[in-house]
């Protein structure tokens, strides 16, 4: 009898279940989109229980497709979104406010309360981030100020706080009935309340941010058995047995094991992560530093992270907002129907610009526009952008790590845009390697807890599952790369100081 390991991927649009072989393949998936609620310009919402009855739904269509039931599966692993907050309450089960996603900027007045004191890097030191709305911290904040009664309520400790990995695994392993309230290492790397060296939450820091211990989630490593899901779902008694943030998951599942290696991962948001081993190392160009993984009681894995709030969720925008295509991949078609950019320059700074700038006060600029521009120059110029931003985010890196990398690892779903990869490899000046499993996010989920339960012995075993699919090399020249670097720098700064 075959075995296998089901992946739940909890994403920013979607939700998915992937059932994976031995040698890492994918046998099948299920998967859901979720409502993305936009109550007010900035804020960005989802809807707790249609994730978790998505999360249902697609373990279902995943095994069903696959012709496998629950026996045939020998762990669980779970990746998600990062960042995005839940606050439950543990009594009833139900969400006090929906989840706030990553994406969302309605904390800039409590970030700006909190830096006031020290400064936006205050806390940088020990866990890695700087203040910005980004961060669930911050999240939390707001729907204790904001919601009625739920700092009562988490003072009496009925109030749960977990990014959607916690919330997924507490559902699975049966809520209100015995739920285990868990994160993982890395996703709580992105909360601004973890200590990078001790991997434990920092009480002075919770003191500042007024949020009370008892709401968060117990730290776990990445790799290990965290509970059975319970008879609420159809995978029941099978062991949860790895966590990682949907990141940290893709650079797993990438196979980039040790210092020096890395990924970038194409999605809603860019994010490019740089493997530095077992060394914390702070960023003097913008970069995040973040746990990379934790296998166990092994040694931690830390890395520096490249984070772009839009690249995907810009060709969405074209699709919804403006309507110019009918679907996502339509926009290559689109952008090739001219030549080349027409001048036009599209920095989607809607949630503020993330790596390297950290300017929250940004937002988006369409610049460069004359009488001659049609929209086949401004899907260019959004694809563009996705390069662009990469391109700075490389060269943060660089600099930090005083080696420049010689090719990069890509994933994700804009990595099927042919033209777009062409473009990232000519401006980056470096070869642009697609694997034959793009579906790393899940992938590395997999991994992490295949490992758990010796359905993989090592890293080694992992590693040569990782086979080249495509690869783009470089073909621009340095002059007009170089100038079309710097008209892009130039529409960034248009960018700055957009809030009132
Ligand atoms: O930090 C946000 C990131 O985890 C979201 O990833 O793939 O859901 O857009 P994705």
């Amino acid at each position: 009898m075959s075995e296998y390991i089901i992946s739940i991927d909890q994403g920013t649009t979607s939700t998915r279940a992937m059932v994976f072989d031995h040698a890492g393949n994918v046998v099948s998936t299920g998967q859901l989109e979720h409502e993305q609620i936009f109550p007010r310009a900035g804020w960005v919402e989802h809807d707790p229980i249609e994730i978790w009855n998505n999360t249902r739904e697609v373990i279902g269509q995943a095994l069903s497709k696959a012709n496998i039931t629950r026996h045939d599966i020998k762990a669980i692993g779970i990746t998600n979104q990062r960042e995005t907050a839940v606050v439950w309450d543990k009594t009833t089960g139900l969400p006090v406010y929906n989840a706030i996603v990553w994406q969302d900027t309605r904390t800039q007045s409590i970030v700006d309360r909190l830096a006031a004191d020290g400064g936006v890097e205050r806390f940088k030191p020990v866990v890695g981030l700087p203040l910005a709305t980004y961060f669930s911290g911050t999240k939390i904040v707001w729907i204790l100020e904001n919601v009625e009664g739920a700092r009562e309520k988490a003072e009496a400790g009925d109030l749960l706080f977990g990014t959607t990995d916690s919330w997924v695994v507490w559902n699975l392993t049966g809520g209100v009935n015995g739920g285990v309230h868990i994160t993982d290492v890395t996703n709580a790397s992105r909360t601004l309340f973890m200590d990078l060296e001790t991997l434990e939450w920092r009480d002075d820091i919770l003191e500042v941010f007024g949020v009370p211990k008892s709401m968060l989630p117990e730290i776990k490593s990445s790799s290990e058995v965290y509970g059975m899901a319970s008879d609420n779902s159809l995978l029941r008694e099978v062991p949860i047995a790895g966590i990682l943030g949907d990141q940290q998951a893709a650079t797993f599942g990438q196979a980039a094991f040790d210092q020096g290696e890395s990924k970038n991962t194409y999605g809603t948001g860019n994010f490019l992560i740089f493997n530095t081993g077992e060394e914390i190392v702070h960023s003097k160009n913008g970069l995040l530093t973040t746990v990379g993984y934790k296998l166990g009681d092994q040694a931690t894995h830390y890395a520096l992270e490249g984070s772009i709030a839009v690249t995907g969720s810009l060709i969405q925008w074209l699709r919804d907002n403006l309507g110019i295509i009918n679907s996502a991949p339509e926009v290559e078609a689109l952008a090739t129907t001219v030549d080349d950019n027409g001048g036009v320059y599209f920095v989607p700074a809607f949630s503020g610009l993330f790596a390297p700038y950290w300017r929250s006060d940004a937002r988006g600029a369409l610049v460069g526009l004359t009488r001659y521009v049609n929209k086949g120059h401004i899907a260019r110029a959004a694809l563009e952008a996705t390069a662009f931003q990469t391109r700075e985010v490389l060269d943060a890196v660089n600099a930090d790590s005083g080696v420049d990398l010689t090719e990069l690892k890509v994933d994700g779903g804009m990595t099927a845009n042919d033209a777009l990869m062409q473009f990232q490899a000519d401006i980056l000046n470096v070869p642009v390697v697609r694997p034959v499993v793009a579906e790393t996010t899940a992938l590395g989920a997999a991994y992490a807890a295949g490992l758990a339960v010796g359905f993989w012995e090592t890293l080694d075993d992992l590693r040569s599952n990782w086979q080249e699919s495509k690869r783009w090399t470089p073909n621009l020249d340095a002059t007009e790369r170089d100038r079309t670097l710097r008209l892009w720098k130039k529409a960034v700064t248009k960018t700055f100081d957009w809030v009132d």
